[in-house]
């Protein structure tokens, strides 16, 4: 894609990652977002699309591994190829950090994470049962298995 930039992000683009979070129902809060941006442990990657933040992935070192916290693209860019292209970022800082593997857990019914992911050569280990909480505040909604997937960085 034309104009397309990944890049880390720093402090200074707390502003622009706040309004970019906004655009999904449950955004990670501003104190979140700084304390990653804060951590020397966690990388947070930025994908700009002519000088517009339209997606981004935070990934965290462990001391063996590493971990996909978070990945997002802003609905009106979605299947264009930036969330495969934040991935093979993570990928990168997983190999910068010489992480053994790197780890994701996913909702049971995001079908497009899960189709992301595999085409990105993650695989699944296992699953925790009712991990998350429902989506929907409902009474009759059901808990959500998490897929925990994995790969070589
Ligand atoms: C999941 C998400 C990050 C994908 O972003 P994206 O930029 O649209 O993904 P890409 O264009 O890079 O897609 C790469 C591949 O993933 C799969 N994919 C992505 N979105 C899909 C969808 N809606 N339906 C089916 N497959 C999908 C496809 O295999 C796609 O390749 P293709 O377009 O050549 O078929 C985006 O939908 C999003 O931000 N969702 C909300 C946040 C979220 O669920 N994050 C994951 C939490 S674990």
């Amino acid at each position: 894609m034309t104009e397309l930039a990944i890049q880390r992000l720093t402090t200074d683009d707390l502003e622009r990652l706040v309004v970019l979070e906004s655009c999904q129902p449950h955004p990670g809060s501003r104190r979140q977002l700084e304390a990653a941006l804060n951590d020397e442990d966690s990388c947070v990657l930025g994908a700009e699309v002519a000088g517009e933040l339209v997606g981004h992935a935070v990934v965290v070192r462990l001391p063996f591994e590493a971990e996909l916290q978070a990945i997002l693209v802003v609905p009106a860019m979605r299947r264009r190829g930036l969330a495969a292209a934040l991935l093979e970022a993570v990928l990168e800082q997983g190999r910068q950090w010489r992480s053994e593997r790197v780890l994701l857990e996913v909702r049971a019914g995001n079908a497009s994470a899960i189709r992301l992911y595999r085409r990105a050569g993650f695989s699944e280990d296992g699953r925790r049962r009712g991990y998350y909480p429902p989506l929907e505040d409902r009474a009759d909604a059901n808990r959500e298995d998490a897929i925990l997937m994995s790969r070589r960085p």
